[in-house]
């Protein structure tokens, strides 16, 4: 008898000795039932029995038997540091504990962690256990598209209007293979392996980043990511979200692609840190446990992840839409939120989390994204900028001219480039278009005055002055001011940046409109995992509005002139899949990415939690649109190699229209 099998002997007596008494108290099917809630809410609990699947820093995690049910989760966290040490991973045991809800009382607007608290009378009941995770992609697959039922409405959690219920008072039962949060519901508290894992985007400050795993994905873009699109894209069975808890209906193709599939990866159990991504790294399979925490479902995975490999650094090319000579009617412009934010956070509503800075005359970035325009954007007839703060930068000091900030920016271009841009934009009122206070950021245009001039005689507007369209006897349009800014002050713009309109010409005299917009940002939103369905989508009320005042002021310059060749561009804040908001613009306008045929899963500027997304979008009006169009996302930022390699958190774009 050699030692191996003398050892494997006794513990198999021991695991038959111990099993004789076998007392049982409720299962951990029981505990976590088939909802989110468990029906053992409040109970306490004795002779529970489960092998310990993990440990944490605050308990540790343990498995029942399995059972047939997809719906119910045979895992569940015992929260207790005290008696951490009675058990170890592979352990059998029973314990007696009380069945809780947990969410923090901080943020009320996450959902509930069924769990276990204030455990004893803990009896290790054998050792040595095999621990076997669920294999996800091989076990269990999770759905693609939708979040969960009670988004009901077209466009699935961007619907309008938000938070008509909260996903815990309902408590409804788990449809797992049709829902995300359902899904992943129907697994917490268990121990999970992810195989092949890619990360869908940058790790926030604590390390946490989001992945996609060994099984089916929808809206998955050539860098690896997932696009926030419509479901369209999908190959298989497309799943509407009902208007009740039912089952859901197959087939609908406008069902929104919010990516489900994806998952965060958390803080490490073992305290070690996980390794920096980017989108599009590959890492080794690992093993975790799944839990809820700061709004989302997560993994929480035993020790690091290890990269596997980084994705190419050199895939970002230069544009090959370029400028084209003068006497041409083609016009390209280019479009850039020239925003640093180096930390991102988790949450909108994370916000003194995050580090911005945005163009001050002296920011370490200008040189950075002068070079972006030159080389990447090819330096286009015209560029729409965003969030250029004024001379003094963020500095409070009532200065809110920005010449000195623009001068060295297209200084610095002409140093990289050659290319000699003007710039105009209209200083706001002190303090009143929101941002960083005592920066003033506006918009701004850059262009090139060998291809493009304003168009003579309208003087520029002031700060509230409010741009409208003339049409002189000789019914050639002209804005009133040139430029002007749109309805400055409406209460819509409140704290918010006013657009900034513009008229040019050509040498030929060929005219073209253009609306530079930095729409009220989403801060404050709330978790698309969270407890108000559909979520908040912060603030909804104000960008509905400077939509509707955009839009109109559109249909003003389309009445006057229906062949008006009019580019509006910039940062939306807004996802065109919300087209509840974006119907009185479309109505008069089209997406210059459906335009030109740009794939739908490469149409991203941003990357936000799981979803590579777009934020920044140029639209068109009819007769540019009938002409050639050409459009190219430059995701210079959203590939960068790491956070602190990255120049803005926004993607530039460019675009070339015919003006004849
Ligand atoms: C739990 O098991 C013990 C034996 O270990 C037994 O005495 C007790 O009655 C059981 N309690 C319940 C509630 O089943
Ligand atoms: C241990 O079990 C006994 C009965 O089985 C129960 O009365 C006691 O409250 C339990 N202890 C804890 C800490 O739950
Ligand atoms: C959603 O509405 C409920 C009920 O009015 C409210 O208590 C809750 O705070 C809202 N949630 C959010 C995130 O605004
Ligand atoms: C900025 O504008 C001020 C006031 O008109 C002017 O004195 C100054 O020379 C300008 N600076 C630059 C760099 O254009
Ligand atoms: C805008 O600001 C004004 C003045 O501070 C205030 O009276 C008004 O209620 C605000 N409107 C909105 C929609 O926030």
């Amino acid at each position: 008898m050699n030692w191996v099998y003398l050892l494997s002997f006794v513990t198999t007596c021991l695991a038959a000795a111990a099993k004789a008494p076998a007392p049982t108290g409720p299962t951990i099917a029981d505990i976590q039932g088939p909802g989110f809630q468990s029906p053992l809410l409040g109970q306490t609990v004795h002779n529970v029995t489960g092998l310990v699947t993990a440990k944490g820093p605050n308990g540790f995690w343990i498995a029942g038997d399995k059972v047939a049910d997809t719906r119910i989760s045979t895992g569940v966290y015992v929260f207790s540091s005290t008696v951490l040490d009675q058990v170890a991973v592979g352990d059998k045991i029973s314990l007696s504990a009380r069945v809780t809800e947990y969410r923090s009382k901080t943020a009320p607007n996450d959902l509930f962690l069924t769990e276990l608290e204030l455990p004893g009378n803990i009896t290790v009941l054998s050792q040595n256990n095999a621990v076997k995770p669920v294999v996800l992609g091989k076990d269990r697959s999770p759905p693609t598209e939708s979040l969960t039922p009670l988004d009901a409405g077209p466009d699935g959690f961007l619907s309008v209007p938000n938070n008509q219920t909260q996903l815990e008072a309902v408590n409804p039962t788990l449809q797992p293979e049709y829902y995300g949060l359902d899904f992943w519901e129907s697994l917490e508290g268990q121990l999970v392996q992810i195989k092949k894992p890619v990360a869908l985007g940058f790790g926030n400050n604590f390390g946490d980043f989001w992945v996609r795993g060994d099984w089916k994905v929808t809206g998955q873009n050539s860098r690896g990511g997932l696009t926030l699109a419509f479901g369209m894209l999908s190959p298989g069975p497309i799943i509407q979200t009902g208007t009740d808890c039912g089952a859901p209906t197959s087939g609908n193709k406008n069902t929104l692609d919010a990516n489900p599939e994806a998952i965060i990866i958390g803080s490490p159990l073992d305290k070690s840190k996980n390794p920096g991504v980017a989108l599009g790294t590959t890492l080794e399979d690992f093993t975790g446990v799944v839990t809820y925490q700061f709004g989302f479902y997560y993994i929480l995975p035993t020790t690091a992840l290890a990269v596997k490999k980084a994705p190419k650094t050199d895939a970002v090319k230069p544009t090959s839409l370029k400028s084209k000579p003068k006497q041409d009617c083609s016009i390209t412009f280019g479009d850039y939120n020239v925003r640093d934010m180096y930390e991102a956070s988790l949450l909108y509503n994370l916000t003194p989390l995050l580090q911005i800075e945005n163009l001050a005359p002296d920011s370490a970035h200008l040189p950075d994204i002068a070079n972006h325009i030159s080389q990447y954007l090819k330096t286009p007839d015209i560029v729409f900028v965003q969030e250029v703060q004024d001379n003094s930068g963020p500095t409070n000091d009532g200065t809110v001219s920005a010449n000195v900030t623009l001068t060295n920016l297209v200084n610095a271009i002409a140093v990289a480039s050659g290319v000699q841009y003007r710039f105009v934009d209209i200083a706001p009122v002190d303090g009143k278009d929101g941002g960083i206070p005592g920066g003033n950021i506006r918009q701004a245009y850059l262009y090139n005055p060998d291809k493009l001039e304003l168009a003579p005689g309208s003087p520029v507007g002031g700060s509230l002055d409010a741009v409208s369209v003339v049409v002189p006897p000789n019914k050639v349009i002209k804005l009133n001011y040139n430029p002007g800014r749109i309805d400055p002050t409406n209460e819509a713009w409140n704290s918010s940046r006013k657009p900034l309109v513009a008229q040019w010409q050509t040498p030929k005299g060929q005219k073209l409109f253009t609306i530079n917009l930095h729409l009220a940002s989403k801060g404050g939103s709330s978790s698309t995992q969270g407890n108000a369905r559909p979520p908040v989508n912060s603030p909804l009320a104000a960008r509905t509005s400077q939509i509707s005042l955009v839009s109109s002021f559109v249909e003003s310059v389309l009445s006057a002139d229906k062949n008006a060749n009019i580019i509006v561009a910039g940062d939306f804040n807004e996802f065109t899949q919300t087209r509840a908001l974006f119907k009185p613009l479309t109505d008069v306008l089209t997406d210059i990415d459906e335009a030109a045929g740009i794939d739908p899963v490469e149409r991203y500027s941003y990357v936000f939690d799981q979803n590579s997304q777009q934020l920044d979008h140029a639209f068109i009006s009819k007769a540019l649109k009938k002409r050639s169009v050409a459009f190219d996302h430059i995701h210079i930022n959203t590939w960068a190699p790491s956070l602190a390699e990255r120049i803005s958190d926004h993607d530039p774009s460019v675009g070339q229209v015919e003006l004849c």
